[in-house]
């Protein structure tokens, strides 16, 4: 990457605005924090409701309390092993952040991205970059350079090259709450690191805690049921036997049904009649099927098919899988069994 445009980028983001930023989990439209203006922004420019919290890149763990108001021991065993990396930690957040970035909450994400030009643009900027994924609400999240082009063509937005995200789904967010002696944790979005790696990382280190589920929708805002939705439906079939006429008759049949949007995202229907069903086939390994699927999904809903149907396999039951169907549950716009 050449510096001139890393410069380039960290000068459009004193200016307040906002930019592309590869990471290795997917691409970011980065703003700084200290700039409302940028901020805003990145709400207008993906069409993100605001009670929807962005999360914050630093470039180093030694910047976190650049962010947050503390850094409990749970989170500095975690951010050892796993900074930089796919690993989000929501913790108690500084006064000073701006409250459109934590939607009111008393609570910031942070992140250490791995990817060299993510590094090498918060350096520049010399301020903590907010950034959620760089696509338009709702929609699939862009995993190159081209799909953030693509994704805001009229906002011309300008976005560094860093080639293909190679995680390809969004970190893994976990709430971290300390409570008298006793630290909470609840993964609030499932992704590369596993809530069992967790598990093991803090029982080595012999730091005690317990996974609680949030029951709270307020603490876990922005997750909806629906999201990551490519131009064309995708229909997720967990009966391998089921016939083509059959399975094109009942996606014609349910999604009439369905309302036409689900909490604020639009559900993606077929234009008319079925004629071309597209099947989006993974591969077996559950890590290289993370870093393709969103440019998958993508590369098919050009294809001019109608439709799209991904068959749920026995073997895509295990933990390592959970965290990509996590991401096809949603940007399904139907579930066939
Ligand atoms: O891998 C990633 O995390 C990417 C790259 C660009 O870093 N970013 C990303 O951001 O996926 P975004 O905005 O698409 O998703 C972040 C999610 C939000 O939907 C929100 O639910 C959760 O993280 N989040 C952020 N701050 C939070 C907070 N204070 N409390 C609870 N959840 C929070
Ligand atoms: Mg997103």
């Amino acid at each position: 990457m050449a510096d001139q445009e890393i410069k380039q980028a960290a000068e459009l983001l004193a200016n307040g605005q906002v930019v592309g930023m590869p990471t290795e989990t997917v691409y970011g439209l980065a703003a700084r924090i200290d700039l409302p203006e940028g901020i805003r922004k990145i709400f207008t420019t993906k069409e993100r409701p605001f009670f929807d919290p962005l999360i914050v890149h630093i470039a180093d763990a030694s910047d976190v309390l650049s962010v947050a108001a503390e850094f409990p021991k749970a989170a500095k065993v975690l951010a050892e092993k796993y900074w930089p990396g796919p690993l989000t930690m929501i913790l108690p957040k500084r006064a000073d952040i701006n409250p459109m970035i934590t939607a009111g909450l008393d609570s910031v994400g942070v992140r250490v991205p791995s990817h060299p030009v993510a590094q090498a643009l918060i350096r520049a900027a010399g301020v903590p970059l907010a950034a959620p994924s760089a696509n338009k609400f709702g929609r699939t999240s862009p995993t190159t350079a081209n799909h953030v082009r693509s994704e805001f063509i009229a906002e011309k937005v300008f976005v560094l090259e860093g080639g293909d995200s190679s995680i390809g789904i969004e970190s893994t967010v976990l709430l971290i709450k300390v409570v008298g002696a006793q630290t909470e944790l609840s993964v609030l979005r499932k992704g590369h690191v596993l809530r069992s790696d967790i598990e093991t990382t803090l029982r080595e280190a012999s730091v005690p805690f317990q996974f609680v589920d949030v029951v709270d929708k307020n603490v876990s805002p922005g997750h909806m049921k629906h999201h990551y939705m490519p131009a064309i439906p995708l229909v997720l079939c967990t009966d391998l036997s089921k016939s083509i006429e059959l399975l094109k008759s009942e996606i014609l049949a349910r999604l009439s049904e369905m309302p036409g949007e689900i909490e604020e995202v639009k559900i993606v229907k077929p234009k008319g009649e079925i004629h071309k069903i597209s099947e989006l086939l993974l591969p077996t390994d559950p890590v290289l099927a993370a870093r393709i699927f969103y440019s998958e999904l993508r590369v098919l809903a050009k294809s001019g098919a109608d439709c799209l149907v991904l068959y749920k396999r026995s073997e895509h039951l295990s933990e390592r899988w959970q965290s990509l169907y996590d991401r096809i549950e949603k940007a399904a716009s139907l579930i066939i069994s």
